[in-house]
């Protein structure tokens, strides 16, 4: 992936696919709403990645609309968490999002999440936007600097698994028998970390 930095103050970099292709990266705004409802069905119907059925995701366009409200103006605009996009021919194809909680004691935990359109998948976006993530975590702000980074993966999402091993999260614990899918079968799922120093690096634990 070449990076390169850009002149808009609303573009925060412009990337190249592994195939060559220009991805802009940037911080959601509401009329993403489409696109993402889009991409949070197919990645939930194809049932190998997202906790969720069907019946969890916002129901239209509209009430998308006002979720992604929680990061433009709401419980989640900054410091406490943001969520960023990947677009590619004028149209959002991914997005990452990264969540703190308000209790102050844990404040310094936060938690990222991240889903790729499947027509995009395999192409440096899920890395891209991860490491977007981990480079927000330790900015200085109000609330101070994220020490550690929190994400829950299903046991058998091994190249979501393999993505956060590449990025330095390591297995903290499994949740046996977390997840109950709608045909019955019980999935383990995983707790992973990764601890930062205030410079963003990884930090001992
Ligand atoms: C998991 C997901 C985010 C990965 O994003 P992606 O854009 O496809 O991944 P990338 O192209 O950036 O790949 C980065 C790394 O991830 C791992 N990876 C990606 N696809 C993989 C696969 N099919 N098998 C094994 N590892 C894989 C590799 O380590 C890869 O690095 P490499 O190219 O040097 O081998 C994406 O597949 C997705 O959105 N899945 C559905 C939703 C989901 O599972 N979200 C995570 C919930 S916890």
């Amino acid at each position: 992936m070449g990076k390169k930095r850009t002149g808009n103050p609303g573009l925060m970099k412009l990337l190249t696919t592994k195939d060559g292709r220009e991805v802009s990266l940037r911080p959601v705004e509401l009329s993403d709403a489409a696109d993402m409802l889009v991409i949070d069905r197919l990645t939930t119907e194809d049932g190998r990645g997202m906790v969720r059925s069907p019946e969890d995701l916002p129901a239209d366009v509209d009430t998308m609309r006002e979720e992604l409200r929680s990061w433009t103006s709401g419980a989640f605009k900054e410091p406490w968490g943001c969520c960023f996009v990947a677009e590619l021919g004028g149209r959002v194809v991914g997005y990452s999002e990264i969540k703190r909680p308000k209790a102050r004691l844990v404040s310094h935990v936060a938690f990222p999440a991240i889903a790729i359109h499947p027509e995009y998948q395999g192409l440096g976006l899920g890395q891209l936007l991860m490491e977007v993530l981990i480079d927000w975590a330790p900015k200085e702000s109000s609330i101070g600097p994220v020490r550690r980074l929190e994400l829950y993966v299903r046991a058998d999402n091994n190249r979501a698994i393999k993505l956060y091993e590449k990025l330095g999260f390591v297995l903290e614990a499994v949740r046996k028998d977390f997840i109950l899918e709608l045909d019955g079968r019980f999935v383990d799922d995983h707790i992973m970390v990764r601890f930062l120093s205030p410079s963003g690096s990884s930090a001992d634990t």
